[in-house]
């Protein structure tokens, strides 16, 4: 091994990454490809990953689609284009398999709003709660959850509970406001959120809709309330492309992170797709969690297959549970 493969390794887990210098020259798409097949490896990747990297995945979806892909995939390798959450859970759902990651530092500001310490002691004041978490929460709360949820399935999970049973729903506080309006419910709502889908402006989205009268406004349920109360349509990720394509309309305002614009221009290039805007300046409806993945990332680490994901035996075991009802329901209300 290389001095310069050694540094990289030591410094993995502080960097998140290998720090390799990657050719320029190098055509990486090519060499990807090459890859993939070399190691029998599937990459998997959310909507919100960079266009170059959706265009060279096996499988592009949102959080419940990745996560049945990973369930059921042949490949001996998962690249995980994504976030940490996601490929934790696909560890999970494949413990025999290698499950990489390009960048380990691709967090979630959801799942760090609900530390698993701090929702047992939580939990325990509430002992008669069934706990639903959103599916961007870490292994350990999955752990302590009875069945996750995420925004495609959540309102199939929530109504497959008992009536009389009162719900935790954690960490998502939008999601879970939004799902009390929608199935009558009144869960006790963990204050998680996430930080792209806070940032935008209802005042410039007004402003906004003035210019384009014709325009919809279609927003993710990660949106806090008010952004939700004014949407033409709300859902998850894979719901809005579809809607996108199913409607009518020529001009959609787009209330969620800006990547899925590439494949809702790829499926409707007649149509135009505007970023709702954030309450300031900066590109703040990008993931900065998802753009941690990059090209050379992906490269170096399909290349080295590292970094890796490794779980405990108790986090694989009893956070699995959770998923795997989750699923279960999900496919029984057809999805
Ligand atoms: P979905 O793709 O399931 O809609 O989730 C969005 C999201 O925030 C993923 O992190
Ligand atoms: Fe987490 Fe929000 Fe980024 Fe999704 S968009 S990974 S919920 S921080």
């Amino acid at each position: 091994m290389s001095q310069l493969l050694q540094n990289a390794q030591e410094n993995l887990n502080a960097n998140g990454f290998l720090d390799l210098e990657v050719d320029p020259t190098l055509d990486l798409i090519q060499e990807i490809e090459k890859l993939k097949k070399e190691k029998n490896a599937i990459i998997l990747a959310h909507y919100y990953q960079e266009s170059e990297i959706q265009d060279i995945a096996d499988y592009i979806g949102d959080s419940l689609g990745l996560a049945q892909q990973a369930a059921n995939t042949d490949a001996d390798i998962i690249v995980f284009a994504g976030v940490h959450f996601m490929a934790e859970t696909a560890k999970m759902l494949n413990p025999s398999k290698k499950v990489l990651l390009p960048d380990l530092k691709a967090g979630c500001s959801l799942a760090d709003s609900c530390p698993a310490p701090i929702f047992a002691k939580f939990k325990e004041k509430h002992p008669d709660h069934v706990v639903v978490s959103y599916i961007n929460c870490t292994a350990d709360l999955k752990t302590l959850t009875d069945v996750c949820c995420t925004s495609t399935n959540a309102k199939a999970i929530i109504d497959s509970i008992p009536e009389d049973k009162p719900i935790i729903f954690a960490p998502d506080k939008n999601l879970g406001a939004y799902l009390n309006k929608v199935t009558g419910r009144d869960m006790i709502l963990w204050n998680g959120s996430c930080m792209v889908h806070e940032i935008f402006s209802q005042e410039k989205i007004v402003k906004l809709k003035e210019r384009h009268p014709d325009a919809l406004l279609i927003a993710h349920p990660e949106c806090e309330a008010h952004l939700l109360d004014m949407a033409d349509h709300v859902g998850s990720t894979s719901s809005l492309l579809r809607f996108t394509a199913e409607s009518t309309a020529k001009e959609f305002i787009v209330a969620t992170e800006v990547g899925i614009i590439h494949q809702m221009e790829k499926a409707n290039p007649e149509k135009t797709f505007i970023p709702a805007p954030p309450n300031n300046t900066c590109a703040c409806n990008e993931c900065p969690h998802m753009k941690r993945n990059t090209m050379e990332k992906l490269y170096l680490c399909m290349k080295h297959e590292l970094p890796e994901i490794h779980l405990q035996e108790k986090q694989i075991v009893e956070g699995r549970k959770c998923i795997d009802r989750m699923l279960e329901v999900s496919a029984k209300a057809g999805f």
